[in-house]
């Protein structure tokens, strides 16, 4: 089968957030399934360019309209590909050049991403590649299935599209006047894009899609509800006959605590006691933590946002530290008012705690594999990644049951059985510290059926090689193959 995945970042090139580690693995899984062909387009930012790692040659370029707008795009292929995907970025000085964000977060982002849209499709008709399902994800790839039908309906009429949300919080809205002004679109497309006067790109391709996609089974029946889905609920509800949850994988080649170079000692579920007690060791030290193999560590890799449940966390974070003897460890940045907090409470107790405000994805593989109990309260979570990862690395992770973290963490039992980490239902903070407790006692109490549940985590099988061949099972449904 013909597949063209569309997105705004992909790992290793640009990435931001879960998207981009997506955008690596999905395509890469899906191009090895015999018979596939797998091409992915993704903007050629200012980062990218500049990365000698990424050399590329430019195919064509072109002009792309956009209302009374004629804008230059290069397609560049990748000289190197590291798979069988292949691999073009476009090409914009205006829109990807010099920005003040690395990818996001710019004025005219509405813009840019309806140029990038038209430009994929732009291109892959150049390329006369016509495939059997063009794939694109969240609100920046958005206009793609509306300007497939609307304006693209003769070169790919055989062309199935799929529209991917990976978080519904960000849609893609617009004045009403960029209807007319950039997007250009006929008249009857109108009513699919407004909502309340307003532009609403995410809308746009909900409607147009062949079929939609989020990245959890939970989430996809989340999005029904005004509680997750910002204003969408309706929207979705209507188009629930096309709405399908496939759970995200990871990238078990890159998470695999056997061979991960950022490690100090490497490990799998049969040495994981030993292997971990060494990286603990050394994480403690290299964070300024007390090295007491016996404290639990618990730990928390995570953009410093509220969703992310933080408010939770910083609720009960002195309840936690005066209560129970633990250690407590974050990596992040985000929000400032989250970032004092952590900080502050580290300069508090410096003996339980550490606030590591960066980014740093050598550091966080170590947090994966020296905690002991991985805390993920998110207040919503369309999948999450880190989760899996904690569990690949051992790490028993306490989550919010919600989204994808319902669908990869069944809850265990009081005696650590029946599920693989810790759950609470209601979004409060102390059903979260209740939750962190038990698993806690479990440490604490019973240590043999602690690791019983760690071996559990790292033997579950969260590689992509069955999400992608749900999603081959639904590109097959939409093509009627
Ligand atoms: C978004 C979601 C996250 C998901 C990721 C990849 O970042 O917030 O839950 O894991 O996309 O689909």
């Amino acid at each position: 089968m013909k597949i063209a995945i569309l997105a705004s970042e992909g790992a290793p090139y640009i990435k931001s957030g879960g998207l981009g580690d997506v955008m690596e693995a999905l395509p890469s899984a899906l191009s090895r399934i015999p018979g596939n062909q797998v091409l992915l387009i993704l903007p050629y930012y200012k980062k990218i360019k500049e990365n000698p790692a990424f050399a590329t040659e430019l195919v064509v370029h072109y002009d792309v309209c956009l209302g009374w707008r004629h804008q230059y795009a290069g397609l560049m292929r990748l000289k190197r590909p590291k798979d069988a995907v292949q691999v073009y970025f476009i090409d914009s000085e205006y829109y990807f050049g010099a920005r003040p964000g690395a990818i996001y977060g710019d004025i005219d982002d509405g813009e840019r991403f309806a140029f990038f849209s038209k430009a994929c499709l732009e291109a892959l008709s150049l390329l006369d590649y016509i495939p059997d399902v063009v794939q694109c994800n969240d609100w920046q790839t958005a206009m793609v299935p509306v300007f497939m039908k609307a304006l693209y309906h003769q070169r790919f009429a055989d062309t199935k599209c799929m529209y991917t949300i990976h978080n519904i919080e960000y849609q893609g809205w617009a004045r009403g006047d960029f209807f007319d002004d950039v997007l250009a679109l006929p008249w009857e497309y109108r009513g699919s894009m407004d909502m309340n006067g307003s532009v609403n790109m995410m809308k746009g391709a909900i409607e147009a899609a062949d079929m939609v996609t989020t990245v959890s089974e939970s989430y996809s029946r989340e999005l029904m509800y005004p509680y997750y889905a910002h204003g969408l609920d309706g929207i979705i509800s209507n188009a629930a006959w096309k709405l399908t949850g496939i759970t995200n994988g990871i990238d078990v080649g890159t998470f695999n605590p056997e061979t991960d170079r950022n490690l100090p000692a490497h490990y799998n579920a049969d040495t994981f006691v030993e292997g971990k007690a060494k990286c603990k060791a050394a994480l403690q030290k290299e964070v300024g933590l007390p090295e007491k193999p016996d404290v639990p560590l618990l730990v928390m890799v995570t953009r410093l946002a509220g969703h992310k449940g933080l408010d939770l966390l910083c609720y009960i974070a002195r309840r936690l530290i005066w209560e129970e003897n633990c250690q407590l460890l974050i990596l992040g940045t985000g929000e400032p008012q989250f970032e004092s907090f952590f900080q502050d409470l580290q300069a508090e107790h410096p003996d339980q705690v550490a606030a590591k405000i960066t980014f740093n994805l050598g550091l966080a593989a170590r947090i994966y594999a020296g905690g002991d109990i991985y805390l993920m309260p998110s207040k919503s979570e369309p999948c999450g990644l880190s989760q899996m990862n904690a569990m690949r690395y051992g790490t028993v992770p306490v989550v919010h049951a919600t989204g994808g973290l319902r669908d990869t963490v069944p809850a265990v039992d009081s005696h650590g059985e029946g599920g693989l980490g810790f759950t609470f239902q209601s979004y409060n903070g102390d059903d979260f510290l209740n939750a962190v407790k038990r698993c806690l006692f479990l440490y604490n109490n019973d240590r043999d059926a602690f690791r019983a549940l760690q071996r559990r985590d790292m033997c579950q099988d969260f590689s992509w090689d069955k999400p992608a061949q749900r999603y081959m099972d639904l590109f097959r449904r939409m093509c009627g193959k």
